[in-house]
């Protein structure tokens, strides 16, 4: 027999490497090689590759025929439905991602005991939390009636053994990933090697009878799923828990779906009795406004296929620093540089002897780029000290050369606005007809300029008006 050979594997790349290093060549980490056997099994890769077979023929079919629809078990908690698009799917493989504490366990719980409720079977294995931990949790969430099946345990072949007895379970949920360990490798549970045999064979356990797994797994703070990103690929879709601290708001976020959108969310709300659902995010956002407060713009934002509106804040005070701070709470700061950049360039409105401060409100985090125009709104307000109209809204994309660029979905950014009452808005100048109702009351600025313009007016208007 071969001697058992001895490799390092880097735990957040997977990358294989014959001697220790203090920092990996692939990804350049610090102190992630771990040292890891190869005798037989997942390490060594396939046992055909050792003993060479001759090739099976497989039938080549065509692009066109019959196509089922994805069957799926919607778990009823529309939230839910909608990150995963429409329920989880039979004999697919989900990962679900998120810190530490964030509530994975309690969405799954209360997934799973929706489901079960539903009459489906659903078994819950969970390798971090013994059987008490789980139903105290349950009991907390006003579930523990339900007929969820419970099992603490960590080794993948006695899960399969388990979930192998009796009638097919309709999803099983693994918690944590990190966890399980497989007796086909003969690493440390946690390890690359670990996880990756871990998840190959609850994966091959969900495609060979039509059971829905999901995994669990936790983020390290890089915001990668600790080691084993390597289970991103394998699975049929990745979903993201996220929220920000000291707030109550969690975010279900998809970020790969082989059968349904990627650019979808549910958000919840955590409470003393577990996850709420949010149906209405705005509301959620624009809950502690203050009117009439200069440095405050709200911004029609869209998350996948749902418009949300939240309310920037921002606040700019005289420097006693040579160099002025600049910070910002859930937006890019890059992105910030810029638009002050371009409001000194092109609208001789100067930062540079003044602190600036954003913030999102709610805890909430922006990535559109059509985030801009509120952004500048909002900096404009607080440095002149004059509040916006409390019934607008702002979005549009500013380029560098001062003009605002049209973005998406714009209808339904203001039919949103409309329905939460507000009668304004300033967008960019669109090339699709805007309908009645607020589309009439709206400012369509070609230039950030004249959006500045419009909020200095507001001065004007009210010193003419005393
Ligand atoms: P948990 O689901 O255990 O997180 P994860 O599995 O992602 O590590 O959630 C833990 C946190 O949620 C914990 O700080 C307590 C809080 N929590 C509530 O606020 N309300 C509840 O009803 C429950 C069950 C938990
Ligand atoms: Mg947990």
């Amino acid at each position: 027999m071969a001697k058992p050979r001895i490799q390092f594997i880097c735990q957040a790349c997977g990358n294989v490497t014959p001697r220790w290093a203090g920092k990996c060549d692939a990804c350049g980490a610090w102190n992630t090689l771990v040292e890891e056997g190869t005798a037989g099994g997942i390490g060594s890769g396939p046992a055909s590759l050792r003993s060479p077979r001759k090739g099976r023929a497989v039938a080549l079919t065509s692009l066109a025929g019959e196509i089922e629809d994805a069957p799926r078990i919607a778990s009823g908690i529309a939230e839910l439905d909608r990150a995963t698009g429409g329920g989880f799917v039979r004999g697919s493989a989900l990962l679900v991602g998120g810190d530490p504490g964030i509530g994975k366990s309690t969405l799954l719980t209360q997934a799973a005991a929706a489901l079960a409720g539903r009459g489906h079977r659903i078994v819950y294995v969970s390798g971090e939390e013994a059987v008490a931990q789980i139903r105290l949790r349950a009991q907390r969430l006003g579930v523990a009636s339900s007929a969820v099946e419970l099992a603490a345990e960590t080794n993948v072949e006695d899960i399969l053994a388990t979930i192998g007895e009796g009638r097919r379970p309709d999803l099983v949920i693994l918690d944590s990933i990190q966890t399980l360990w497989t007796d086909l490798a003969d690493s440390a549970p946690g390890t690359v090697t670990q996880v990756r045999a871990a998840a190959q064979a609850m994966i091959r356990y969900a495609k060979s009878t039509g059971c829905a797994v999901v995994l669990v797994g936790h983020v390290t703070k890089e915001g990668q799923i600790a080691g084993p990103r390597v289970v991103e690929h394998m699975v049929d879709a990745v979903l993201y828990f996220e929220g920000e601290g000291g707030h109550h708001f969690r975010i279900l976020r998809a970020v790969k779906n082989r059968f349904g959108p990627t650019d979808e969310i549910g958000v919840f709300e955590m409470g003393d009795k577990g996850l709420r659902e949010v149906s209405n995010p705005s509301e959620l956002f624009l809950g502690e406004r203050h009117a009439k407060a200069p440095g405050a713009a709200v911004f029609a934002g869209i998350e996948g296929t749902r418009p949300v509106l939240v309310e920037i804040q921002a606040l700019v005070a005289p420097s006693p620093l040579g160099t002025p701070r600049r910070a910002v709470v859930g937006w890019d700061s890059t992105r910030l540089s810029m638009i002050l950049a371009v409001l000194e360039a092109h609208c001789g409105v100067r930062f540079a002897t003044h602190d600036v401060y954003l913030n999102v409100a709610g805890g909430y985090r922006i990535s559109e780029p059509a985030a801009d125009l509120a952004v500048a709104a909002a900096l404009v307000s607080s440095l002149t000290g004059l509040a916006l109209p409390a019934d607008c809204v702002y979005f549009g994309e500013i380029s560098l050369s001062g003009a605002i660029r049209p973005v998406a979905h714009a209808q339904q950014r203001l039919k949103e606005a409309e329905k939460l009452g507000f009668a304004q808005a300033v967008l960019p100048q669109a090339s699709e007809e805007l309908g009645s109702g607020i589309g009439s009351g709206s400012f369509q600025a070609a230039a950030l300029a004249d959006v500045v313009v419009r909020i200095a007016g507001s001065l004007r208007r009210d010193s003419a008006d005393e």
